[in-house]
């Protein structure tokens, strides 16, 4: 299975992409985890970038198209991927097409989950981040007066440098003018599902799951 889930900051990309990855038995490929990662290890490049993550601009498609090729390229990803935060504009639509074919591969649908933006910022300003295992939670499904730990594996939860409330509207801003467009590429191709990111995360799972097993009837 090879699909790509998108939709805007906070829609449930990472909490759905897990689930599916996990049910399909193939990586969940995340970017934005990607280009953390290199911002935690200090890498020319995560030293690099780190304005542009924390401020909720696009890095280049050209180092991206480099990041996702290395990443694509190792053998857990040969039976598939969820693929999350990638594309994000039009170019890397395209680039992701080519980097496919050269594998002798192709995408098989992508998921586009829509919420709207005033219940975004909400979902974001409560998220917290396991930095250790990646899980990702709301302060709302946290035990009450617990110290803020994972509840997968016990380390200490963070919150993304990005999910300050200016920096969110700007991530949505960027998220219509730049990503929402790359969506045509795909409704032109007919691989484009869309479903409603408003329910609750198990609501829609049941119906991401759905539409991959209707559409391969
Ligand atoms: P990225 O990490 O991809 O962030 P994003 O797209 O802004 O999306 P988020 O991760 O914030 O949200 P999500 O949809 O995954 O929601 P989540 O499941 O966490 O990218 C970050 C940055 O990296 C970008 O701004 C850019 O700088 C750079 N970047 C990454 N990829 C790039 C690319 N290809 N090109 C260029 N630059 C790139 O859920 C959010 C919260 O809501 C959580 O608290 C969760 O518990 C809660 N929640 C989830 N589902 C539900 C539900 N159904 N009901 C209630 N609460 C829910
Ligand atoms: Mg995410």
């Amino acid at each position: 299975m090879r699909v790509v889930v998108m939709g805007p900051p906070g829609a449930g990309k990472g909490t759905q992409s897990t689930r599916l990855a996990k049910a399909w038995g193939v990586p969940h490929v995340s970017t934005g985890d990607l280009l953390r990662q290199a911002v935690r290890q200090g890498t020319n490049f995560g030293r690099r970038i780190e304005h542009l993550l924390n401020s909720g601009c696009l890095i280049s498609d050209e180092s991206m198209a480099e990041i996702l090729k290395g990443r694509l390229g190792r053998t857990d990803c040969r039976r598939g991927f969820v693929l999350d935060g990638y594309p994000r504009t039009e170019r890397q639509a395209q680039d992701l097409d080519e980097m496919l074919a050269g594998m002798g591969a192709s995408l098989d649908w992508t998921l586009l989950i829509e919420v709207a933006a005033e219940v975004l910022v909400q979902r974001l300003s409560g998220r917290r981040l396991c930095p250790s295992c990646q899980t990702i939670v709301h302060v709302d499904q946290l035990p009450p007066g617990d110290a803020e730990r994972c509840q997968n594996c016990g380390t200490m939860l963070v919150t993304r440098a990005d999910d300050e409330e200016s920096t969110v509207r700007r991530r949505l801003a960027v998220y219509e003018e730049q990503t929402r467009p790359a969506l045509e590429h795909y409704r032109r191709q007919g691989k484009l599902k869309v479903t409603d990111g408003r329910s609750t995360p198990n609501q829609v799972y049941e119906r991401l799951v759905s539409i991959v097993q209707a559409a391969h009837r």
